[in-house]
């Protein structure tokens, strides 16, 4: 089964075109064009902006990905896209159409809905947040064949979990702790009341004047810095619930940089402006405390949902799940307190948005006959829930 799958939730158009065949997964293209330097010198995502980005990039980022799988696939040189498109023998078209920003979605739905029209192929609505949580399956082969395509490999097989897994998913859009007692059966049992942990880790790198998107300067930086020299609070910590809130950390962070300000001496005040005059050790130091604050929130409260609900398996996704530190504490506090709890995670790359997890979620939806439909089925819906 061959799926092509659009992915424009958010800042990065992107298109994956993906064989399945048994658990083997070839991956024939997977293009990520992302927007971020258009969006950095706004501190963050403008909806128009990206809008009006996808619909530049749709056709271009399309274009790529045939011509990745004219190679891969075809020797016979230059083949016509109209061409190619009916040697392939694409099954089904697949596109993310929730959550995220309504007018960068719709323009990945409407691409998704012409190209099931035009192909006369059925449409899979995909939920974004489905599509992080189905990055883990896609497992590599012991002995592949390892050629990179964007920094991911091209072949993989699929992971076949045992239940129940707890899946923590931590995007710039949410902070989740979803129960999965079997394939597309979700249960939301803990959520972010306020900002979700990738936007506190963006807000924070804004305030510190570091750039967009925030969670991997932070990370970079944070490496240079000592992660006890500012003692952040660690919200709801043992608020004996799964939820979580990050802006009064964030808000924390934003009371210690004022009041270090503030406090400058004279008469060389620092000059204001977001992080402007801010030493550079200062700014390393906040960024590892803000950034262990996070981590020790997360990891505590998914270990003990784990505890709770005595999962087989604990999985991450979304982009806050690329952090490094993050990966290896997580490793570490399951090792030690839960040793039979298996922890699977995705590829880095796959972590932050892509089309190749929305091609994986849809496949999982095509073999269980959920959200397919024709061309016209599918409608973007900003505020889509994972149930
Ligand atoms: O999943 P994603 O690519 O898009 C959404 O669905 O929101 O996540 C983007 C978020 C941003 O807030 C970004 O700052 C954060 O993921 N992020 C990170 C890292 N890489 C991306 N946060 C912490 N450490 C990272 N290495
Ligand atoms: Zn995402």
């Amino acid at each position: 089964m061959i799926i092509l799958a659009v992915e424009t939730s958010c800042d990065e158009t992107a298109v994956a075109i993906v064989e399945f065949k048994e658990n083997k997964v070839k991956v024939l293209a997977n293009i990520v064009s992302s927007q971020v330097k258009a969006h950095s010198k706004y501190g963050g995502v403008v909806p128009s902006l990206a809008a009006r980005m996808h619909l530049k990039n749709m056709a271009p980022v399309l274009k790529r990905a045939f011509k990745q799988v004219e190679k891969k696939v075809f020797s016979e040189g230059d083949i016509p896209e109209c061409r190619l498109q009916k040697k392939l023998k694409i099954d089904y078209i697949a596109a993310t159409k929730g959550p995220g920003l309504i007018p960068a979605l719709t323009i990945g739905v409407s691409a998704a809905k012409a190209l099931a029209y035009a192909l006369d192929k059925s449409l899979v609505g995909v939920n974004h947040l489905e599509g992080h949580i189905y990055s883990n399956w896609l497992t590599e082969f012991e002995k592949s064949k390892v050629y990179k395509v964007h920094k991911v490999k091209n072949d993989f097989k699929l992971w076949k979990p045992e239940f129940p897994i707890l899946c923590l998913i931590v995007s710039g859009g949410h902070t989740q702790l979803i129960l999965m007692k079997k394939d597309l059966k979700y249960k939301i049992i803990g959520e972010t009341l306020d900002d979700a942990a990738g936007e506190a880790f963006d807000k924070v790198a804004k305030l510190l004047g570091l750039g967009y998107p925030g969670g991997p300067l932070i990370e970079k930086i944070a490496k240079k810095g000592d992660e006890n020299k500012f003692k952040f609070t660690r919200p709801m910590m043992h608020s004996g619930d799964y939820n979580f809130s990050f802006s009064g950390l964030k808000t924390a962070v934003l009371y210690e940089v004022k009041s270090y300000s503030d406090d400058a001496p004279h008469p060389n005040p620092l000059p204001r402006g977001e992080g402007a005059g801010l030493p550079d050790k200062y700014k390393a130091d906040i960024s590892a405390s803000f950034q262990q604050a996070v981590i020790d929130v997360l990891v505590s409260k998914t270990i003990k949902a784990a505890k709770q609900y005595k999962v087989k398996n604990i999985i991450l996704g979304g982009g806050v799940s690329a952090n490094k530190e993050l990966r290896k504490q997580f490793g570490e506090k399951i090792n030690k307190e839960i040793p039979n709890t298996k922890y699977q995670i995705p590829n880095a790359s796959l972590s932050t948005d892509n089309a190749l997890m929305i091609a994986v979620a849809a496949y999982y939806n095509i073999i269980g006959e959920k959200n397919i439909g024709s061309w016209r089925s599918v409608k973007a819906d900003a505020n889509l829930k994972i149930e």
